[in-house]
């Protein structure tokens, strides 16, 4: 029996995308392997995610070279040490209720002689995947997001390389905010989880981490400051996630933009953080925000292996016919989970296990 698989990657671009649709590649079409197999595959790539495969035309010619890629071993061959998706990516929602595309996408699917999906991508791009699962389409994910708030999978491609990120910006703003006796406030991602924040904070060893699991307040952020002077240190690092709120009040917003997943942008509360430190204590504050710089460059090492794992566990669940599952990382190990319960569904920081809500940093016992 021969399969034709198409991979796509969806949402926000991240590294470690390359390295899964190379890997998904090279051990679908792996010869040694395909022996032991009773199906065999071709491979291809849908450029633009969901976009791609529903505004695609199967009867244009043009139209699918432009939005389908014919991979093997040899096009693939470097991509994993490449970072973004050498696919594209979109944030198209073929099931967003204003505009449903849903029937076109199917009729795609079918008159490309698609056979099962593999879909790179955190909630939105999966929640796709798993309603396409409902209406009888094969498909597997694989888990994406820098955020790392995907439910179901103890890891994200992505979420490394964007921790290592965190930590060498911050490493090199402590030479200057020391150099000048400023506070850094630094803005990390993270909307609605503050992994990356607390993560990164652990890492660069910022003094204070605000995340958006634990609403802040600045009169306390002022006094953790106000400890630290008299001691020998001129400078502090606060790290924010983009999504942290003040007590009582919503998150910032950067724009009114919306998108087709009802996702608001938000952003800003860095700014809002160090004016407000500077206006209350008269230390001289700075703030950036690091936005889409850790989401870009190469993947770490540690990606790099994940993205390898995730993609050959994808195509051996397609060999085994074990449809609308995500690979995942489960107690250290690579397993699979149902789709189903990563749908409006986020893994959040647990603040009574990883947060000190009394110095706002990460909790300083383990047991
Ligand atoms: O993928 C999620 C994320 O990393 C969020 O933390 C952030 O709000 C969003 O991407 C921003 O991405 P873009 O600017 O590409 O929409």
């Amino acid at each position: 029996m021969k399969m034709k698989i198409a991979i796509l990657t969806g949402g926000g671009d991240c590294p470690g995308l390359n390295g899964a649709i190379k890997w998904v590649t090279k051990s679908a079409l792996d010869s040694r392997i395909a022996a032991n197999r009773s199906v065999s595959f071709d491979v291809i790539g849908i450029v633009e995610g969901w976009r791609g495969i529903t505004d695609v035309d199967p009867d244009d010619q043009k139209s699918c070279a432009r939005y389908i890629k014919y991979l093997d071993e040899e096009v693939v061959r470097t991509w994993d040490r490449h970072g973004g998706t050498n696919l594209g990516t979109s944030r198209t929602n073929p099931f967003n209720p204003k505009n449903d595309r849903s029937a076109r996408l199917i009729d795609n699917i079918k008159k490309l002689g698609i056979d099962a999906i593999v879909a790179i991508g955190g909630e939105d791009t999966l929640g796709v995947a798993y309603k396409l699962h409902q209406l009888g389409i094969k498909t597997v994910g694989i888990p994406k997001t820098i955020d790392l708030d995907l439910a179901g999978t103890e890891y994200s491609l992505g979420f490394d390389t964007a921790v290592n990120i965190i930590t060498e910006e911050i490493d090199r703003l402590r030479t200057t905010a020391g150099s000048h006796s400023r506070i850094f406030v630094v803005e990390t991602m993270g909307r609605n989880a503050g992994w990356l924040a607390l993560r990164g904070g652990e890492c660069s060893g910022a003094y204070i981490i605000l995340i958006p699991e634990y609403p802040f307040d600045m009169d306390k952020v002022c006094e953790l400051l106000r400890e630290r002077k008299g001691r020998e240190i001129n400078y502090s690092i606060i790290v924010v996630a983009e999504g942290a709120k003040l007590s009582g009040r919503q998150e910032f917003l950067k724009d009114n933009h919306v998108d087709d997943f009802g996702h608001v942008s938000v952003g800003g509360i860095a700014n809002y953080v160090a004016h407000e430190i500077e206006k209350r204590t008269g230390l001289e504050s700075r703030h950036i925000s690091l936005s889409h710089l850790q989401r870009g460059g190469t993947p770490s090492a540690h990606d790099r292996l994940m993205a390898r794992w995730f993609g050959i566990a994808a195509v051996d669940m397609i060999v085994n016919g074990d449809f609308g599952r995500m690979v995942s990382l489960g107690q250290g190990e690579i397993t699979t989970a149902p789709l189903e319960g990563i749908v409006n569904k986020l893994k959040l920081v647990d603040v009574e296990k990883y947060y000190d809500a009394e110095r706002y940093n990460g909790r300083r016992t383990i047991f």
